[in-house]
C-alpha cells in the first residue's frame, strides 16, 4: 500500500510556481491574489489565513479582505467590481459559503472569468466541459488529479467513481477524469446521496474519489482489493483528549480501508495542502494569461 503524501506533491507544485513567479517578476509583474471573507466562520477564517500566508511565503502580492457578516449584497458586488478593475490583482476568491443573505451565484457571476481562480464562474465551468485549457479548474479536484498523476496512477481506461456531486469538487472532478489526455480518459461514474446500492458501484471502482462530507463514511466493504482511494473529506469530529476539543477526519474509514488499497491519501496530509498549492498555480496562470 502506498501512502500518497499531499504535502510532498504540494511542495513540487509550489516549486513550479516559484520558478514561474521569478520569471514573471523578471518581466516586471507580480501575480496578485485577493481573498475575500464575509463573516466570521472559524473554519473559513482558518482557510483564508493559510491562503494569505502561502501567498506571502511565495512572494505573491496578497490582499486579504475580511468583511463583517452584515455586509450587503451590493457592498460585496462593489468590492468584486473594484478587484476586477485592479491591475495588481490577477486572481479573486470569495470564500464559500458566505452568510445566508448573500446570493453567492450572483457574486460568482460578477467576478471577471479571467480572474476566477476558483473556477466557479459559468464561463470556466463551460471551458472545463469544452476541455479548453485557458479556463480555470476548481483547486480541489485539480489537486486530486495531480496527486493521482504524481503517484503514477493510470487513469486511462480505469473505472473512477466520484462520490459527491458538488460544484466545488464532484462535478469538476468527474469532468477532469473523463477529459481526453493525461490524468483523464477514465470511465467515470458519479454517485451521490440518492444513489441506490452505493457499495455495488464503489466495489467496481479502480479509483474512488470520496467527497461526501461525512466522517468515515467509506468502509472496507465498499472498496475492492487494489483500489486507489483519494479522500477529499475534512470533517471536524469531537476529540475531548485534544487541545482544541476536535480533530479532522476524512470521508474514508482509513484504518480499515487502507490495507485493501494500492494507494490512498491520509487526512490530514492528503488533499488539503494540494488545494492551496493549486490556488497558487491558478493565480500564476491568471497572471501569465493577462500578459500580452
Ligand atoms: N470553501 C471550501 N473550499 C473552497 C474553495 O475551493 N474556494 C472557495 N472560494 N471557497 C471554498
Amino acid at each position: 500500500m502506498t501512502l500518497i503524501s499531499g504535502p510532498q506533491v504540494a511542495e513540487k507544485v509550489l516549486a513550479e510556481c516559484q520558478r514561474d513567479i521569478a520569471a514573471l517578476k523578471a518581466r516586471g509583474v507580480t501575480p496578485g491574489l485577493a481573498v475575500v471573507l464575509v463573516g466570521d466562520d472559524p473554519a473559513s477564517r482558518a482557510y483564508v489565513r493559510s491562503k494569505d500566508k502561502k501567498c506571502r511565503d511565495l512572494g505573491l502580492h496578497s490582499v486579504k479582505l475580511e468583511l463583517p457578516a452584515t455586509t450587503t449584497q451590493q457592498e460585496l458586488m462593489d468590492v468584486v467590481a473594484k478587484l476586477n478593475a485592479d491591475p495588481a490583482i490577477h486572481g479573486i476568491l470569495v470564500q464559500s459559503p458566505p452568510p445566508k443573505h448573500i446570493d453567492e451565484a450572483a457574486i460568482v457571476r460578477a467576478i471577471d472569468p479571467a480572474k476566477d481562480v476558483d473556477g466557479f464562474h459559468p464561463v470556466n465551468v463551460a471551458k472545463l466541459a469544452l476541455e479548453d485549457p485557458t479556463g480555470f479548474v476548481p483547486c480541489t479536484p485539480l489537486g486530486c488529479q495531480r496527486l493521482l498523476m504524481d503517484a503514477g496512477i493510470e487513469t486511462k481506461g480505469a473505472h473512477a467513481v466520484v462520490i459527491g456531486r458538488s460544484m466545488i469538487v464532484g462535478k469538476p472532478m468527474a469532468m477532469l477524469l473523463m477529459a481526453k489526455g493525461p490524468g483523464g480518459d477514465a470511465t467515470v461514474t458519479v454517485a451521490h446521496s440518492r444513489t441506490r446500492d452505493l457499495g455495488a458501484i464503489t466495489r467496481e471502482a479502480d479509483i474512488i474519489i470520496a467527497a461526501i462530507g461525512r466522517p468515515h463514511f467509506l468502509k472496507a466493504e465498499h472498496v475492492k482489493e487494489g483500489a486507489v482511494v483519494i479522500d477529499v473529506g475534512i470533517n471536524r469530529v469531537e476529540d475531548p483528549g485534544s487541545e482544541k476539543g476536535y480533530k479532522l477526519v476524512g470521508d474514508v474509514a482509513f484504518d480499515e480501508v487502507a490495507p485493501k488499497c494500492r494507494a490512498i491519501t491520509p487526512v490530514p496530509g492528503g488533499v488539503g495542502p494540494m488545494t492551496i498549492a493549486m490556488l497558487m498555480a491558478n493565480t500564476v496562470k491568471a497572471c501569465q494569461q493577462s500578459l500580452p
